[in-house]
């Protein structure tokens, strides 16, 4: 693995969960692998899971790690190839990267899209750009249209919980990803890494379900069942991942926030006893009832804490 940008650096996803779920069991095995080895974290835009999972899956490794908040202590960054830098931009990532290159082994960077330009936005410039300059290990914490630490996350807590109680022998899984209501537009990139880990992994029966008009770009979902009708999605349903995003074709627009699209006791009797999934920050009672996420199918805070791990097994792969 050179970086950790989107499943296509992953070359055996089970091999990266086995590692994840041996460092959950002993999370100190490898702590002197990364002794005298320095990963910097810099963030674009907030974070409390990523942030902190990731500096402490470092630490684990014996690893240093710094966090830099670019957007609120850094200078503003320009990424445009030949600006004229006379603007609010004050250095440009072309200068900053291989410094930052220079002073740690490898670099982690926080980006979100801004909803505004699809092309731009999944162009992925920001997160390119610092490969290209950086001359170090690049993992995302989330980009513009992917979050791949979250998505090996999420595949890291299905695989535990069949771990613990199989299925019927020989069957896959029923996973669903089901839009719900917010109160602002958001990315769509934690239903995009999803999307596109799922199918990559292909150890499940895939189902994406959503309103008209939410369907997300066709090469992330390709080989998923897609339908607008959620409650033949929840049927018999062994995880369901919820979460909002807004719309890819008519780009970064709320269409609607229908309440009925948010999952309820009444609508779980008709998965099979599914787990029930979020990335989190979770807007309680608008995105998930609080019935849901303080009762006993809710695995959010497991799947939050696997986050470590998740970050602990790519971080040991990378670092040299
Ligand atoms: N799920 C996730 O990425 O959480 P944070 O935004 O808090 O890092």
């Amino acid at each position: 693995m050179k970086n950790f940008i989107s499943v296509s650096d992953v070359t055996d996803i089970n091999a990266l969960v086995a590692k994840a779920l041996e460092y959950k069991a002993n999370p100190f095995k490898d702590k002197l692998l990364g002794v005298n080895r320095r990963i910097g974290l810099l963030f674009l835009n907030p974070s409390l899971r990523t942030r902190l999972s990731t500096q402490v899956a470092a630490q684990n490794l014996g690893m240093e790690a710094i966090v830099f908040n670019v957007d609120k202590e850094g200078w503003a960054l320009e990424f445009t190839e030949g600006a004229v830098m006379n603007g609010t931009t004050v250095e440009h990532v072309k200068d900053a990267a291989p410094i930052l290159g220079n002073y740690f082994d490898i670099l982690c960077i926080r980006t979100f899209p801004s909803l505004k330009n699809r092309e731009d936005d999944y162009s992925e410039m920001y997160i390119k750009q610092f490969i290209k300059h950086a001359g170090v290990p690049i993992i995302s914490l989330e980009s513009a249209t992917l979050h791949p630490l979250q998505s090996l996350t999420d595949i890291i807590t299905i695989k535990e919980h069949l771990l613990n109680s199989p299925l019927a022998a020989g069957r896959k899984p029923n996973v669903v990803l089901t839009w719900a209501p917010h109160i602002k537009p958001l990315p769509q990139c934690v239903s995009n890494s999803f999307s596109e880990w799922i199918n990559a992994w292909g150890e499940a029966n895939f189902v994406i379900t959503h309103p008209p008009g939410y369907e997300l770009a066709e090469k992330f979902t390709k080989g998923a069942t897609i339908t607008h009708n959620q409650h033949e999605a929840l049927q018999d349903a062994d995880f369901v991942y919820v979460k909002n995003w807004s719309a890819y074709n008519d780009y970064g627009k709320m269409l609607s926030n229908d309440a009925s699209w948010m999952l309820t006791e009444e609508k779980m009797k008709i998965t099979n006893n599914a787990k029930v999934m979020h990335c989190l920050p979770v807007r309680r009672n608008v995105e998930l009832s609080d019935e849901i996420l303080d009762g006993p199918n809710s695995v959010v805070t497991q799947e939050a804490s696997n986050r470590v791990w998740a970050a602990q097994a790519v971080i040991s792969e990378l670092v040299k």
